[in-house]
């Protein structure tokens, strides 16, 4: 484990680890805009692959390592951001599979691991990989606080090894403190009640979101995700994302527009709504408000 001030340094390290500038990443479609940002930056071609609610496509992911050469699939198996899709248990062992006949490296961003709302999450695809091909990212920020700055890394073999060389050549350590107070949070029993009091607060405020919509802005979305922070949102055709988000930022509501998290060019206008950050009480204004700017 190579200890990280943050999941986004995190995966921006383990780009630069384990590819090379020019190298090509596969990628679910959509994915968190941070991942392709990060990608991006260090010079790797982005390749979007086709995902649905049961998360990526085993054969299109098997087909686009054949016909990119690929070696590095970044992947979010539980609680997507954004779309809260949650690779199915049939899907698992043909995803693992795929990554290892390409001899690529699969990395799991666990971002949602403690943000389950219904029932009990999968194990992380790392604890299916005895030959080192997934590479394991797990931070506190959703769970703690953004502010803590401190994730891990989960690496076998010679990817934890260079993963640990640009770790030390970017910040050497992060601070003893800030781990030592992470040490304590998560080994304390507080850590289990948080975790709990977490799963019916995030529950409380998907609830208060989903009725809002229904009373006031009936919009498709994707299934309810059973985790995570976002309800993914399809737009009518014509609505232009960008502009719906200025205007409901204008009328003091934050929404994500959904082109920035594809690889290559949105194929429907969508909206990520996030109902983790504001209280239930909150919700029916908020999606009032969206409305108006609709
Ligand atoms: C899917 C995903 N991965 C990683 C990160 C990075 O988080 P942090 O650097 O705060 O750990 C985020 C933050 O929003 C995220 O949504």
């Amino acid at each position: 484990m190579i200890i990280c001030p943050g999941g986004q340094a995190a995966l921006s390290g383990a780009f630069r680890a384990l590819a090379d500038p020019g190298d090509t990443l596969l990628v679910e479609s959509p994915t968190y805009l941070g991942a392709l940002a990060a990608a991006r930056a260090a010079g790797l071609r982005v390749v979007p692959v086709p995902a649905d609610t049961d998360g990526v496509l085993p054969e299109q992911l098997a087909a686009a390592f054949r016909r990119t050469g690929a070696r590095l699939f970044y992947c979010q198996p539980l609680h997507a951001n954004p779309t809260g899709a949650t690779l199915a248990a049939h899907r698992r062992g043909e995803v693992l599979a795929a990554v290892r006949e390409a001899g690529a490296f699969l990395i799991e961003d666990d971002y949602a691991r403690d943000l389950t709302i219904d029932g009990e999450p999968p194990a992380p695809l790392a604890a299916e990989d005895p030959d080192g091909h997934v590479v394991y990212v797990r931070s506190l920020t959703k769970s703690v606080a953004p502010g803590l700055r401190i994730a891990a890394i989960g690496a076998k073999g010679p990817a934890g090894a260079r993963l640990r060389a640009v770790r030390l050549l970017d910040e050497l350590f992060v601070a003893g403190p800030l781990q030592q107070a992470a040490i304590e949070f998560v080994t304390s029993p507080a850590w289990d009640r948080h975790r709990r009091a977490l799963r019916t607060e995030l529950k409380a405020r998907r609830e208060a979101l989903l009725a809002a919509l229904r009373r006031r802005l009936p919009l498709d979305h994707e299934p309810v995700p059973r985790g995570g922070l976002h309800l993914w949102v399809r737009l009518d055709d014509g609505i232009d994302d960008v502009a719906l988000a200025n205007a409901a930022a204008a009328n003091g509501v934050v929404v994500f527009p959904g082109r920035s998290w594809f690889a290559a060019e949105a194929p429907a206008p969508h909206l990520r709504l996030t109902y983790a950050a504001a209280p239930p009480e909150l919700m029916d204004e908020a999606v009032r408000r969206l409305a108006a700017a609709m």
